[in-house]
């Protein structure tokens, strides 16, 4: 497929923002033709003609990335399956997504990250990326062959889900994440202090009458995990960031020079514990919707760059599971359908610029998995077309995953994905059928 993608503005951020055309053929881009340069200057050739994608009052970004998404295939596809979430992913304006590990048979095995990668190819849509476990059946107690799994094609180590309680094991995964060129994600949970936990612990579990996780859960690992990073001179990404003590850490940690990158999701700049009184279950998930101040610095570490990036933690659950009652139902909401929608808001508000925006959802995950990316010839056609226009309010009809969790229904939507191409391919367009 060969397509020209005109009157659209360009963002790609650190290299150009502006008008200008993105010419894709063979899957790849082959040019970026700026206002006023000759056409003939890029040779069309002859062949097959160009598709005309019609930008108009819309932004052309690198396609969108989410580090972290739950996919549930192997082993729980009444939930999701790799197809049904990679067709969330390109709707919500994803070309890529990084899965984690935790699934059954859990991905500590080559086989099983090979089965993801076929599945995620059979698909067509978007781009997976899996991260392997750091600990077999993500139990803690024994590292993974992380070589094999690098060979089989693991972008990404974690054991998401559980917290990585034992320090000399995360040591050494950093060690070997670093020397393998595979990033570790930590799940920062003391399970002791978090023990029986079902929502935040403070005035609305109090109300509630559940039994509350504290701040300090989140914010004693992601500290160790900073130590870790010093002392071993690694990388480590913090995933879900949900306070103000953990987004304090990061910052400092940040200034005296430390590998730490962290990403945070919608729910938790967008929502505090008061969302549990109104949505329940679905607005239940690990860590938990915390309080306002704590709202309030994940804000804050976005606009100054101490968060890098804005993931989904889409973590679908069947309706009968989330209906089980506050204390009983899983961890979890779906995200990929309405990251953009509502971090959108964020630029609308002024809080971040729409390069910044596309920063977090882009190119800092890409960096952080390693990987390049970009509006550059030569390099895959991985594109978002952005429409920044629609105002709406969230509906059940945005979503393409199999499960319903969300607490966002009804929630105000600052714009939404026109179009996602992957390779150079159409994967999804508004208002038409996803081709798989
Ligand atoms: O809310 C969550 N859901 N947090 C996790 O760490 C795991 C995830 C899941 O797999 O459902
Ligand atoms: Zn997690």
């Amino acid at each position: 497929m060969k397509i020209r993608i005109v009157g659209g503005t360009i963002v790609d951020p650190g290299r150009y923002k502006g008008p200008g055309e993105v010419w894709i053929e063979g899957g790849r881009i082959a040019a970026l033709r700026h206002p006023g340069e000759p056409e003939a200057h890029f040779g069309e050739g002859g062949g097959e003609p160009y598709r005309i994608l019609d930008a108009r009052q819309k932004i052309v970004a690198p396609g969108l990335v989410d580090l972290h998404v739950h996919l549930r295939e192997p082993g729980f596809e009444h939930k999701e399956t790799i197809a049904s979430g990679c067709l969330a992913a390109v709707s919500g304006g994803f070309t890529a997504v990084c899965c984690m590990a935790n699934t059954k048979p859990v991905n500590d095995a080559p086989e099983v990250t090979r089965f993801i990668l076929e599945r995620a190819e059979r698909a067509g849509l978007a781009r997976v990326y899996p991260a392997a476990a750091v600990t077999r059946g993500l139990e803690g107690r024994e590292l993974c062959d992380h070589a094999a799994l690098k060979a089989a094609g693991a972008a990404a180590l974690s054991d998401d889900g559980r917290p990585l309680v034992d320090s000399r094991l995360m040591r050494r995964a950093l060690e070997i994440g670093a020397e393998w060129g595979l990033p570790v994600i930590a799940h920062c949970e003391d399970p002791y202090l978090a023990a029986g936990g079902v929502m935040n612990e403070g005035p609305t579990a109090a109300a509630l009458g559940v039994p509350g996780i504290p701040n300090a859960c989140e914010s004693i690992m992601v500290m160790r995990e900073i130590a870790l990073s010093e002392l071993t001179g690694a990388p480590v990404h913090i995933a879900h960031v949900s306070t103000a003590e953990s987004v304090a850490a990061i910052r400092a940690a940040k200034a005296r020079g430390v590998r730490v990158t962290a990403e945070t999701a919608p729910h938790y700049f967008l929502l505090t514990e008061e969302a549990v009184r109104l949505h329940g279950a679905n607005a239940k998930m690990n860590p938990p919707l915390r309080r306002e101040r704590d709202r309030r610095a994940v804000r804050e570490g976005l606009a100054d760059g101490t968060i890098d990036v804005i993931a989904t933690d889409h973590a679908p659950h069947a309706p009968a599971e989330k209906e089980a009652g506050l204390a009983e139902a899983p961890n979890g909401v779906i995200g990929l359908e309405t990251a953009l929608p509502l971090s959108l808001g964020l630029v609308a508000e002024g809080l971040l610029t729409i390069e910044a925006l596309i920063e977090k959802m882009s190119i800092n995950p890409l960096r952080i998995l390693g990987k390049g990316g970009g509006i550059i010839p030569g390099l895959p056609a991985d594109l978002t077309i952005i429409d920044p226009r629609p105002r709406f309010a969230i509906t059940a009809g945005l979503i393409r995953s199999k499960s319903r969790n969300t607490p966002f229904l009804g929630m105000q939507a600052w714009g939404r994905a026109a179009a996602t191409i992957v390779a150079g391919r159409i994967v999804y367009e508004h208002g038409e059928t996803p081709r798989g």
